[in-house]
């Protein structure tokens, strides 16, 4: 990245260093309703987890949890939760510009991580490619027709989602859509996220 300023890192570290977690507590309503489908005890990589609401319930339900995120702060307020909630999570800091996987997961979870094209296709395909087979990739985004409301998400439309560009960055050979759905939906993620939502909503297995 040739401007420093515009890293991804130093982006939400400013966003993440106010007083609170920005999007709560409790993890993404869709993410929790899924954790079903997971095997018991499996390997969940949440990707661009920032504070670790979703890290956090998710390791307090026995799974085996890897955090990543671009933001030093995201990541060192997400290990303050798991401390203060008795549960713990590995994570990794990094950019996913510069991300080159090496482990094996038998689920991703993502919620708003919003990426640009190239890095959206690359980072999305890369983390698919670290599922088991059988895993899943469960995930959150908001959708570009989200813009006009004020409940959340950035404004950029080239940051925001259709079902068309997730279902061509899944339209792989190994890959089963389960489920690809924008849906209007009430938020509640602290201050963040308030109000109803246009989000899409994706849920994709590794055959
Ligand atoms: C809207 S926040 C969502 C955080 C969390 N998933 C949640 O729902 O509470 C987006 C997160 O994606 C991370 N992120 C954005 N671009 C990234 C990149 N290029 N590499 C790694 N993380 C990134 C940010 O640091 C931030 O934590």
């Amino acid at each position: 990245m040739q401007n420093e300023e515009l890293s991804a890192g130093r982006m939400w570290d400013k966003k993440f260093s106010r007083e609170g977690y920005f999007y709560g507590f409790e993890p993404n309503v869709f993410i929790e309703s899924k954790t079903n489908l997971l095997a018991p005890n499996g390997s969940v990589l949440c990707l661009g987890e920032g504070e670790g609401r979703n890290a956090v319930y998710l390791a307090d339900k026995g799974f085996d949890v890897t955090a990543l995120d671009a933001s030093g702060i995201g990541m060192t307020k997400a290990i303050m939760l798991a401390e203060k909630r008795g549960v713990s999570f590995k994570t990794e800091l990094l950019d996913l510009e510069q991300w080159e996987p090496r482990e094996s997961y038998n689920a991703v979870v993502s919620s708003y991580l919003h990426l640009e094209e190239p890095l959206r296709t690359k980072a999305f395909r890369q983390a698919f490619s670290t599922l088991a087979i059988g895993g899943y990739f469960i995930g959150e985004f908001f959708s570009i027709n989200q813009i006009p409301r004020e409940s959340g998400g950035p404004k950029k439309p080239s940051l925001l989602y259709t079902i068309a560009s997730l279902d061509s960055i899944f339209c792989l050979e190994d890959t089963k859509i389960l489920y690809l759905e924008e849906c209007d939906v009430p938020l509640d993620e602290g201050n963040g996220h308030q109000g109803n939502a246009l989000v899409i909503r994706v849920i994709v297995q590794k055959l």
